[in-house]
């Protein structure tokens, strides 16, 4: 019967007299708020940048809390009661008379307090930096919300010794060493990811030297730690609104708000990577980023909650050393479970190491390295993570019986083209923001790599890189910097050696002082100002991949633009695919498929695991440059945005790209995504396999016939029998009839429709799996 009142009083109430909103500067002792006035009675700030009242966390749950008046959606940045809401109906908070506030749920409880007492006259008033404070008669702090951090803080915020941020299992805090730090601390186990586990803290410019552990962020967008933690927001500078939240994600960013519409820009963020996150699988889960991450389960494993990704996956099979079974293992290449190595190897043969994992009743699985013939000894699987680039594999230990019933990796691309992405944890959507925002990240970590020098690089470089390596990695990643004019000219000798030319300009040989070869690219039709060069030049310096032509600097003086790369050796792929290329130049199958395999692989590292919107929009030949060893080095990627043919519009809304390998959707004018890259890539792909130039026409019994028929001729001969009909004739019939079916079938997926077409990443990866050379090179970067 109450309840039937309520539900007839409320709306009543809520529409009659207090329907406009009411907000407080203060509240005086013997005061409330109540959760039924919610929505017309809060404290402000004076300069109502603030509010601070009951925030409705869910049905029927308040918690008290300041959120930012203006942002869309109503952005929390404190709560009392973070965990523990209070009902909707009858919770009030008050300043009651002995000077406490106190938030009470509709049974009386006190939920929380402000653990206050000095008597009449305390005052609690929200400040225009958002900190709830309260006051004494005498104007004296008791109390500030500032020292009870939640999972943001707030410019002028501290954080200090006796305080952290915290969001699910993940904290932000200074570690016993002083070190500002990111932690898994779940039920099972704490794992650190931020900074890099990998380095020291002063490799990578930080100190544990200063004890009095503070850091802030200041109006301007600059975040400052005393273990010398310095870091700028993307559009540092006074005047906007700027919180530092640990997303329920694990990572840490900053977010800018745009006054004039309430939506949140991330201007930095801690980790690059999300798969770098520890423990965001939870135990045996496996992360891939592509590049919005997803989780899975790895064989004779299966979800222990399939609501939840943090309790992981479980086995199927009884983990028990008292159980004689026979096990054998299963190969998860290319990934790693970080940390918990029971033992370390270095030069054994992979046999040896899985034979001493069999040994070890507690090991569940290995990783090797081949290279180095490192070897792994895990007990516990934890921080899954899969990656195209990681150096590895996994070699997980199962039952005799479940590695048989797992059905190999067998050399099929449809079946290992399959957009899995469940988003059982419920951030792709939220992803799919950062993703444009990432953009902002990334401007923002090279420029201080440039500006300050600091190794900060090192968080975005891949994880289990040994210790020994540092010195060589931190060489390779200095490298890149700004050249002056002179140097350059110098360097090539006035611009004497040509060696390629392209829509973006004239590519010269040169040789700097320290004796590296470079190749000096002139640009051509720069519109950018100088800050967007910077910025573009910084992304682009930043990328760093053994697929990826590596860019070591770059020189802007006024209309002066110059690129500096590493010099590759041989030639780009088109002088040995098309016309008369002598017989020992011809390519044979097996470095045909090594160069499909790494074009492929350097295209899912642009695509995937730098920067989503690093599209090459330019993929063919001529910028498939090759080694020595016949390795690829991909040219001229990240121009897109700087060629004047864009400048119009950030959306490449001009035609780019070379006529033959265009996707359609350039002249269907739709928006261009990474995908326009597998298209051209799959042409490019045809022309390994077929050995003509499938770009620039094609000739069916001495007709010519568009590409789309000719895609159609493929399909039907895929469907019939015999792909040798389609592969280079001068290969006399030498080439791996497994991996050129792949290939077809990739090539011809590539051309499909966008929506149908595979991620460079899952072509890598098909690939992958009928690659018949077992020893990949380790992969040094
Ligand atoms: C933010 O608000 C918009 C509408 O105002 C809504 O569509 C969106 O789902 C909200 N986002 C979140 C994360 O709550
Ligand atoms: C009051 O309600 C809260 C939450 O609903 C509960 O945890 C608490 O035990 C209750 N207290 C009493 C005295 O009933
Ligand atoms: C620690 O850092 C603070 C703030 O940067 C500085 O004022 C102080 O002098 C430093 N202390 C030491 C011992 O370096
Ligand atoms: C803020 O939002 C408006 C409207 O969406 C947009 O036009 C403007 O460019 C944004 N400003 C910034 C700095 O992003
Ligand atoms: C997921 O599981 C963890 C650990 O058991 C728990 O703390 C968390 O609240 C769960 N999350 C959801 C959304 O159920
Ligand atoms: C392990 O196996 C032995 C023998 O089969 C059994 O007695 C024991 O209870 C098992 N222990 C666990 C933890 O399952
Ligand atoms: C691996 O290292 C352990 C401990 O360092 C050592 O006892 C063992 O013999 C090594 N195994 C091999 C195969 O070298």
């Amino acid at each position: 019967m109450a309840r039937l009142l309520c539900l007839v009083i409320l709306p009543l109430i809520s529409v009659l007299p207090f329907s406009y909103a009411s907000p407080l500067l203060m509240l005086s002792t013997g005061s409330s708020l109540f959760v039924e006035e919610h929505k017309q009675t809060f404290l402000t700030s004076p300069n109502a940048d603030f509010s601070c009242g009951f925030y409705e966390v869910g049905g029927n749950a308040f918690s008290f809390s300041i959120w930012f008046t203006n942002s869309k959606n109503r952005t929390v940045v404190w709560s009392a009661n973070p965990k523990s809401p209070v009902n909707g109906h009858g919770s009030k908070v008050t300043l009651n008379h002995e000077g406490n506030l106190v938030l009470a749920d509709v049974n009386g409880t006190a939920n929380w307090d402000s653990k206050t007492s000095s008597g009449k006259g305390t005052t609690a008033v929200l400040l225009d930096t958002g900190n709830l404070v309260i006051r004494d008669s005498t104007g004296t702090k008791l109390w500030q919300s500032f020292w009870a951090p939640t999972d943001t803080l707030l410019p002028l915020q501290p954080l200090t010794k006796g305080t952290r941020l915290v969001s699910g299992y993940f904290n932000l805090y200074f570690d016993n060493d002083n070190v500002l730090r990111l932690m898994y601390d779940g039920p099972e186990i704490s794992s650190i990811y931020w900074p890099s586990p990998d380095y020291s803290v002063f490799d990578i410019g930080r100190t544990s030297y200063n004890g009095s552990r503070n850091a802030i962020l200041d109006t301007e967008g600059h975040f400052l730690s005393t273990d010398k933690l310095d870091i700028k927001a993307a559009d540092w500078g006074a005047g906007i609104n700027r919180r530092l939240t640990l997303d329920y994600d694990g990572n840490l960013r900053m977010y800018s708000l745009n006054a004039s519409d309430g939506s949140w820009k991330v201007s930095w963020q801690a980790i690059a990577k999300l798969c770098d996150v520890h423990g965001l699988c939870g135990e045996n889960g496996i992360c891939e980023f592509l590049p919005s991450f997803k989780c899975s389960c790895p064989p004779g494993y299966e979800m222990r909650d399939p609501t939840n990704w943090s309790r992981g996956c479980r086995p199927l099979f009884s983990k028990n050393c008292s159980k004689i079974e026979e096990y054998e293992f299963f190969k998860l290449a290319q990934t790693d479970f970080y940390g918990f190595d029971l033992i370390i190897n270095q030069s054994i043969s992979l046999k040896e190491c899985k034979k001493t994992c069999l040994d070890i009743c507690s090991c569940s699985a290995v990783t090797y390295k081949t290279g180095s013939g490192t070897c792994y000894i895990k007990y516990v699987l934890f921080n899954g993570y899969s990656s195209t680039n990681f150096p590895g594999d996994n070699y997980i230990k199962l039952p005799k019986n479940m590695v048989s019933k797992q059905s190999d990796l067998s050399c099929n691309p449809t079946k290992e083209i399959v957009l899995g992405s469940s988003s059982m944890y419920g951030m792709n959507d939220a992803n799919k923001n950062y993703a444009t925002y990432y953009v902002f990240a990334a401007v923002l970590g090279a420029l201080v790599l440039i500006f300050t020098g600091t190794s900060w690089w090192f968080l975005y470089s891949k994880h289990n890189i040994p210790m020994s390596m540092e010195a060589g990695y931190r060489m390779v990643t200095s490298q890149f910097r700004m050249f002056t004019y002179r140097e350059l000219r110098e360097a090539t000798g006035k611009f004497k050696e040509e060696i390629g030319r392209g829509a973006s300009g004239i590519v010269y040989r040169g040789v700097l002082e320290d004796k590296r070869v470079i190749a000096v690219k002139r640009l051509m039709n720069i519109s950018h100002g100088e800050e967007e060069f910077w910025a573009e030049m910084s992304i682009i310096g930043r990328i760093n991949h053994m697929n990826l032509v590596r860019m070591w600097g770059f020189c802007s003086e006024g209309q002066q633009k110059l690129l500096v790369y590493e010099y590759v050796d041989n030639e780009s792929l088109d002088k040995y695919l098309f016309g008369d290329v002598s017989a020992e130049r011809l390519l044979a199958w097996s470095q045909r498929f090594k160069i499909a395999l790494g074009t492929a692989r350097g295209l899912a590292y642009l695509h995937h695991e730098c920067l989503e919107w690093v599209v090459h929009c330019d993929v063919k030949p001529e910028n498939i440059l090759l080694t020595r060893d016949f390795e690829v080095k991909i040219a001229d990627f990240g121009l897109a945005k700087l060629s004047k043919r864009d400048s119009t519009s950030l959306n490449f809304t001009h035609m780019r790209g070379t006529m033959g390998y265009m996707a359609p959707e350039w002249a269907l004018n739709s928006p261009i995504n990474a995908k326009v890259d597998v298209y051209s890539y799959g042409v490019v792909l045809l022309e390994i396999v077929t050995g003509s130039r499938i770009s620039s026409g094609i000739k069916v019994d001495g007709r010519e016939v568009e590409l789309r028929d000719f895609v159609q001729v493929m399909k039907h001969i895929l469907a019939t029998g015999d792909v040798k009909d389609v592969i280079d004739t001068r290969l006399n019939g030498h080439f791996n009839s497994e991996q050129a079916k792949v290939m077809v079938e990739v090539a011809i997926s590539c051309l499909e429709e966008r929506n149908s077409r595979p991620t460079m990443d899952e072509i890598a990866k098909a690939f992958l799996a009928c690659d018949d050379q077992d020893n990949h090179p380790a992969y040094s970067w």
